[in-house]
């Protein structure tokens, strides 16, 4: 899962670049593993700036002093089995042909076939294990066809309209064409979200912005926008108004539910879905079906969240069983990315890192813990043994989802199937294996029903049921236990230093290059002499 925007601005003269970071700054939550910028000046020249970290660590004033153009692309990446090991941060950039980057939030499944299409029959060469290089190199091969000099809104959409028959999976993209504009597309099954906006000037010209979720826009003073309809395009030229095309016909609508149980931002509205409104109802329902499985328990004295995406609906929750809500945990704000010197042992679980148990709300009381999912389980047993240690009586545990038993495919990369404690186990087996008394899931009607809107009663569950929208998706799911285990090896490696008897040729399958890109990249153009 990943964050992208784009931008483009009805002033030649304005550099768009500092809007793209304080955009970038309302969706870091969706990726802080690397972040990129990709702007287009007025020679149609592209320049770029992207590298691990967070936004705010990349995007030095400096470095962005030197992106110049009224259009651009950004990028914030979530790590997913193709990328994590790589420093290849996007947008990802291809010369030819006409200077295309792109920035891909989702996740394809049909990638090893990609791989093959693109190396046996349109001869371009692949670098990294990211299924967003393969996307971009589909669209730049189908666009090479037409062997045109100059390009139009027409031939991108046959190519885009191509481009998305060939590839299969989650994808919501924009992609910039040095000096001619930028474009926005969304898979047919609307799996990630994707909106169009515009703001208009005071001299009436008007700006245009992508983006993965509408607090962006509201913030940015966009105030007329809408979600890209499931298989839609977009372009917006450097001049006029956005030209939008069905460019696949629309799949069943179904946007990832996991967007509202944890991943947006409660003040985005998603596909005419509040985030805030639908996790306040995933608390009343699960409220509901507390006191009907609780019948016969001890009664809950008080419910703490886990901080912090429950929170909202474990208030809701407490307010429905009428039970006091009290904030048990403390999360500590300023733990970001912790450093590992080779040879260090951490000493202290991520978990307690992170957060602190107040003895004076857990003390002999029966405490109902409300969190939105449980994925490994590893957590979720931490949080239980520290709410023990505080002093409480009893310790129920409440999921606002299903139990998590499937792998997530389209972008979310949570765990190998076998690693997901809800994997082939019984609610009583988790119950067990997390240490509490008792742990209740929100039932997935339930959820779904929390998240329905006038325009979608569908999304994807594939977590929960293992039946995925695109169908079934078992060679990929191998394929991606085989990258997950590479990059285990990679980072066990990278690690230990290179002491622990590996060395890196026996990490990497044979034809890989080991990424030595720089940290920071701004490698495609920056003159300044523009
Ligand atoms: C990827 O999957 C789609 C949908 O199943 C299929 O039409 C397409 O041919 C596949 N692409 C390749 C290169 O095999
Ligand atoms: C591409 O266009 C050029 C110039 O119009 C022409 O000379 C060339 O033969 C074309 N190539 C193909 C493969 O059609
Ligand atoms: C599921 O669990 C049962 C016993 O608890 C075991 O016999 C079976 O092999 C497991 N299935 C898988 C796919 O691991």
């Amino acid at each position: 899962m990943c964050g992208i925007l784009g931008i483009v601005l009805a002033n030649k003269q304005v550099n768009v670049a500092p809007e793209l970071f304080e955009g970038a700054m309302f969706l870091q939550h969706r990726g802080q593993d690397a972040a990129g910028i990709v702007t287009s000046g007025n020679k149609g020249r592209l320049y770029q700036c992207k590298g691990n970290g967070m936004a705010r660590d990349v995007f030095t004033q400096k470095r962005m002093s030197n992106l110049v153009g009224n259009m651009g692309i950004c990028h914030l990446r979530y790590p997913t089995a193709g990328s994590s090991a790589s420093s290849e941060a996007q947008p990802f950039y291809v010369n030819s042909p006409y200077g295309i980057s792109l920035s891909h939030n989702g996740n394809l499944v049909n990638s090893s076939e990609l791989r093959n299409y693109l190396d046996e029959e349109v001869h371009r060469h692949i670098n990294t294990d990211s299924d967003s290089e393969l996307l971009l190199n589909v669209f730049a091969a189908e666009l090479d066809k037409f062997n045109k000099s100059r390009v139009n809104n027409g031939d991108l959409f046959t190519a885009l309209a191509k481009t998305m028959g060939r590839i299969r999976g989650a994808y919501a993209c924009v992609a910039m064409l040095a000096g001619y504009g930028i474009i926005g597309f969304r898979d047919p099954n609307g799996i990630r979200p994707l909106l169009i906006g515009e703001r208009v000037n005071q001299d009436e010209t008007k700006d245009f912005m992508l983006a993965s979720e509408s607090v962006v826009l509201k913030a940015h003073g966009f105030k007329k926008f809408r979600d890209l309809k499931p298989g839609e395009a977009v372009i917006i030229k450097k001049t006029g108004e956005p030209e939008f095309n069905q460019a696949v016909s629309p799949k069943i609508f179904a946007p990832d539910i996991f967007e509202y149980v944890y991943f947006a931002r409660p003040d985005s509205v998603l596909d005419g879905k509040s985030v805030y409104r639908s996790r306040i109802e995933m608390g009343m329902k699960l409220a509901k079906k507390i006191q009907k499985t609780m019948q016969g328990e001890d009664e809950i004295d008080v419910v703490i969240p886990v901080p912090d995406t429950a929170r909202t609906s474990a208030f809701q929750c407490s307010v429905s069983l009428g039970v006091p809500y009290r904030e048990g945990f403390v999360k500590n704000r300023y733990i970001g990315r912790t450093f590992i010197m080779p040879n260090q042992q951490e000493r202290r679980s991520s978990v307690r890192r992170k957060l602190n148990a107040m003895d004076s709300e857990f003390e002999g009381r029966n405490v109902l813990l409300v969190d939105d999912s449980i994925v490994r389980g590893t957590t979720s047993k931490e949080i239980v043994a520290m709410a023990r240690e505080a002093g409480a009586k009893k310790v129920f545990f409440a999921s606002c989802s299903p139990p998590i038993r499937f792998n997530h495919i389209y972008g979310i990369d949570l765990a190998d199937t076998k690693a997901l404690v809800g994997f082939n186990r019984s609610v009583e087996e988790i119950s067990q294996i997390i240490g509490a008394d008792k742990v209740i899931y929100q039932d997935l009607e339930d959820l779904v029903e929390c998240c329905k809107t006038g325009q979608v009663d569908e999304f994807e569950v594939g977590v929960f049921t293992g039946n995925y929208i695109t169908g079934v998706e078992d060679d990929y799911i191998q394929e991606l236990e085989k990258i997950r285990a590479q990059n285990q090896r990679i980072e066990e490696f990278q690690k230990s230093g290179g002491q622990n008897g590996f060395s890196v040729d026996a990490c990497i399958d044979q034809g890989d290059l080991i990424d030595v890109k720089a940290d920071v990249d701004i490698s495609i153009y920056n003159g300044g002499d523009h």
